[in-house]
């Protein structure tokens, strides 16, 4: 294939995961970089023998040796602790960020015209110590966060409405925390929002839900969730190396707008080969605004602490 997508960290739950979609969806040729070496080239060869039976004729491998990543389209960047039960995302920051600075000089010396997209936790506070320690556009780094929680108020609305997720959409905007803003004026049941359709005590609970996603899976499992954020960054792989022009919430440096300045923040933007192609601003009532502002505040607290 004539494209090339590395997942650093890929030998772990959420990197392994994204790894696999890529190479089923037969985006590219995927290289699973991970400190783990022995680990990263078995769960290449291991997505490289489903490939068969996908259909798909993408390569895998796995090593730590980031020159087999030389000149990748997209990396992703999933290396970094996950939390445990009672942890919160915040926890990370210290270790993870020391994480970002090894990975990050690693990734744009060997491919320094691709597009990054971090996962790793505290998401919003990675993502833009990934931005300034690559030095790259702005429209070239995208945190993963508000397509893994949106995807997860869309299924709580069709669980709680007994519908299709085909005909739920749904928005999530802010840092990737426990101040996450879910949107219920802008999301829908076939076009409808849900503002109409449910009780206010549900979408209530519908939003604390969605906001508790992470938490509530990490109780579950004793880790945090993979397949719906190996998913939802895959989606956002598939965008880029598509053109598609899609419309999704991501973590992107925000220069003014929504009264944001100079910090990584959850928005709808367009994506597409060249990255983030457009930030879109929605109108927002005072006190989505307000919650949005509260989430960004919580977003500058982290970033203030490791400098970035
Ligand atoms: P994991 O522990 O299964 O995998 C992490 C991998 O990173 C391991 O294979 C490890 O060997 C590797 N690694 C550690 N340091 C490295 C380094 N310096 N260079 C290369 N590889 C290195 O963890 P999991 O569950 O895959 O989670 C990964 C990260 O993603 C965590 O920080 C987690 O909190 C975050 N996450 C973020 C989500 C989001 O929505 N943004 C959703 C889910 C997880
Ligand atoms: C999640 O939301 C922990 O960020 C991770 O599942």
């Amino acid at each position: 294939m004539n494209r090339k997508v590395t997942v650093v960290g890929g030998a772990g739950n959420v990197g392994a995961t994204v790894a696999r979609a890529v190479a089923n969806k037969e985006l590219a040729d995927v290289v699973i970089i991970d400190i783990a070496a022995q680990k990263a080239a078995g769960i290449a060869l291991d997505i490289l023998q489903a490939c068969p039976v996908e259909g798909s004729s993408s390569k895998v491998i796995g090593t730590d040796d980031y020159a087999a990543s030389a000149n990748s389209d997209v990396v992703v960047i999933t290396s970094g602790v996950p939390r445990k039960p009672g942890m919160s995302r915040d926890d990370l920051l210290h270790i993870n960020h020391k994480i970002m600075q090894q990975v990050t000089e690693q990734v744009i010396k060997h491919s320094p015209d691709c597009i990054i997209v971090p996962v790793a936790n505290p998401l919003d506070a990675m993502s833009q110590a990934v931005y300034r320690l690559s030095g790259f556009a702005r429209e070239r780094v995208i945190g993963m966060a508000g397509v893994l929680d949106s995807a997860r108020m869309r299924a709580f609305i069709a669980m709680e409405m007994d519908v299709s997720v085909d005909n739920v959409h749904a928005f999530v905007l802010g840092g990737h925390g426990d101040t996450m803003v879910p949107l219920p004026r802008y999301s829908t049941v076939a076009g409808i929002p849900i503002t109409d359709l449910l009780p206010k005590d549900r979408i209530d609970a519908i939003a604390r839900r969605t906001a508790d996603g992470g938490a509530e899976i990490t109780k579950l499992v004793g880790t945090s969730a993979w397949y719906a954020p190996g998913s939802s960054a895959a989606e956002m792989v598939e965008a880029i190396l598509k053109d598609k022009k899609k419309i999704m919430p991501c973590s992107v440096f925000l220069r003014g707008e929504y009264g944001i300045n100079d910090l990584f923040v959850g928005v709808p933007v367009k994506l597409g080969a060249k990255g983030v192609e457009q930030i879109i601003e929605i109108t927002l009532t005072d006190d989505e605004r307000a919650a949005l502002q509260r989430s960004a505040g919580a977003v500058r607290e982290l970033v203030n602490v490791i400098g970035v």
